[in-house]
């Protein structure tokens, strides 16, 4: 394989610095009246998702430079490596196969010998029986009422992915019962989620791949107290808590029936969970169908992927765009502009998929990387960031390239809302793009004094993503692009996606200082000075009352 040091040394990656220093500060303006048919030739589609990439600052040429990097970093080989099962998350040693977890139950994948669609189906079937019967009211808890409350509890990848499609699919859940997502190690969430719920009617789903995080363990017992101090009886954990894992030995531990554990596997990565039984939450809300129609998307989106050509390939153009703006126009960020409320969640959801899985400075070799690599992903559903951090879009001195999602048809009836919602998105890419010059402002009659302040350079690039509308099938297809395309980049930068050593110190740090924190007496600190200081300034403030 290509090494980082190779790619940025490499003819393609000077041709592109080159090519930038020429066309790098050429105006959108000018592309569009250079080509008046731009903004109906430069647009991609897969499977229900329209992407529309002609408001970037590129030309024909820009694209085929940028193409280029993919052979030099040998991306169809690396995507038929992870499609194969091979070991390609090198420093654990691991295959890389979310996409398994999708794809129908007639194909094979042998890893180590060993087909995995038998045990992916198998996980399946059992979670469609388990989902169904709770839907139904069948699965009853230990007073003999029916469960009508799901708590998840998660963390990272046995979280996020479920609460986002929770909150992106409520319009197809079932609404006679209630789900909550419990993460974070502050009691303040676990307490906000159970306070107003009857204990005889709630299932905790404990979701964690290794069964070992703190918050999620902390969190699973502050959930097991509360049940039981309504139940009182210990046989009660049995009807009221399930498990999600890879991990059958802590789970056994915990005191969870491994008869009620939905397995997952070393190979599907935290982030790249959600299609795993991680996604059971999920499945009870909106049913057995729905997630299938939900991985039915993943796939479609997988296939795309595997096969589509490159330069209509959409995880590839959106990930070499991206590498454009990272690498060649030193872009430091990603906005993520989805103009859908029940897509609030996304942005959070992707932020860890991408940050946790191309935040790395090292290469596939360990070696130093020579450029930029993954960006901050961040933002807000629309059109609520227009009012509040757009401005800095518009006329900041960044340069912020953007991701625009909308539906052409809403989930409601409501008004004209719709209307004005996309209405908003696409006054917002056209405003970014051709912005407003000084001589339109003072065509106005804007005073002199003002003409600066009130115009806009545009030339700011974005991407608008549109589909019909948000259905499981959209929503998962709209997931997989975006972990194809971290993929791409991954290949590019020759990175691995696939580990996150960089959670681990803060996690032996924290162990460190629990005990100190805990101590009944004065401990004896050996931290930096600060360090020793804050955790002195703690214990006196919560010890003060
Ligand atoms: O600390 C980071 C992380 O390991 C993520 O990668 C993961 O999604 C999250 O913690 C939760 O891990 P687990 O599912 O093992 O509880």
């Amino acid at each position: 394989m290509e090494g980082s040091r190779s790619i940025t040394e490499s003819a393609e990656w000077r041709a592109l610095a080159q090519h930038h220093a020429q066309i790098g500060e050429v105006h959108l303006r000018t592309l569009f009246a250079g080509d008046p048919r731009r903004g109906e030739t430069m647009v991609a589609e897969a499977g229900e998702v329209f992407l529309d990439y002609s408001k970037n600052r590129v030309t024909g040429e820009t694209l085929r430079l940028l193409l280029a990097l993919t052979q030099r970093c040998n991306l169809r080989r690396r995507i038929d490596a992870m499609f194969a099962g091979e070991h390609i998350n090198v420093t654990e040693n691991r295959p890389v196969l979310h996409v398994a977890l999708r794809t129908p139950r007639d194909r094979a994948i042998i890893v180590d010998g060993e087909d995995v669609m038998r045990k992916v189906h198998a996980v399946l079937d059992r979670m469609k029986a388990f989902a169904g019967r709770v839907r139904a009211g069948e699965w009853t808890g230990h007073t003999g009422k029916s469960i009508r409350n799901v708590v998840n509890i998660g963390i990272g990848g046995s979280d996020l992915g479920p609460a986002m499609a929770y909150e992106a699919l409520k319009d197809y859940s079932d609404r006679s019962m209630t789900f909550r997502f419990v993460s974070n190690v502050d009691g303040s969430d676990i307490r906000e989620a159970t306070h107003d719920l009857d204990p005889a009617a709630t299932l905790f789903i404990v979701s964690s791949k290794t069964f070992t995080t703190l918050e999620t363990l902390s969190n699973a017992h502050a959930a097991r107290e509360w049940l039981l101090a309504e139940l009182g009886d210990d046989e009660a954990v049995r009807c009221h808590f399930v498990a999600v894992s890879t991990n059958a030995e802590k789970v056994a531990e915990f005191g969870i029936d491994p008869a009620h554990m939905f397995e997952f596997w070393d190979w599907v990565g935290g982030r790249y969970s959600f299609s795993s039984a991680i996604g059971l939450s999920l499945m009870v809300a909106v049913g057995p169908e729905r997630f299938d129609d939900l991985l039915g998307g993943m796939h479609v989106m997988d296939e795309h992927f595997r096969t589509a050509p490159f330069e209509r390939n959409l995880p590839v153009v959106l990930a070499l765009l991206g590498i454009w703006y990272g690498n060649f126009f030193g872009a430091q960020t990603q906005a993520i502009l989805p103009y859908s409320q029940y897509l609030w969640r996304l942005t959070s959801y992707l932020q860890q998929l991408d940050m946790e899985s191309n935040g790395k400075s090292v290469d596939l070799e360990g070696d130093p990387v020579e450029t930029a690599t993954g960006p901050v992903v961040w933002g807000q559903p629309g059109t609520n960031g227009q009012h509040a951090f757009h401005q800095l879009l518009h006329q900041g001195t960044r340069l912020i390239p953007c991701d625009f999602i909308g539906f052409c048809r809403p989930n409601h009836q409501v008004g004209r809302h719709q209307d004005l919602l996309m209405a908003n998105l696409f006054a917002q890419t056209e405003a970014l793009a051709f912005g407003k010059t000084p001589t339109e402002v003072s065509a106005e009659g804007v005073g002199q004094t003002l003409v600066a302040h009130r115009s806009f350079p545009g030339n700011r690039p974005t991407n608008t993503i549109l589909a019909p509308a948000l259905t499981p099938s959209v929503l998962g297809q709209l997931v997989a692009l975006y972990e194809h395309k971290i993929f791409t980049q991954a290949a590019v930068w020759n990175i691995n996606a696939f580990d996150q050593w960089g959670v681990e110190l803060g996690k032996v740090l924290a162990n460190r200082i629990i005990p100190e924190l805990e101590a009944a007496d004065e401990p004896s600190l050996d931290h930096d000075s600060s360090t020793n200081a804050l955790i002195r300034r703690y214990r006196a403030g919560r010890n003060s009352e």
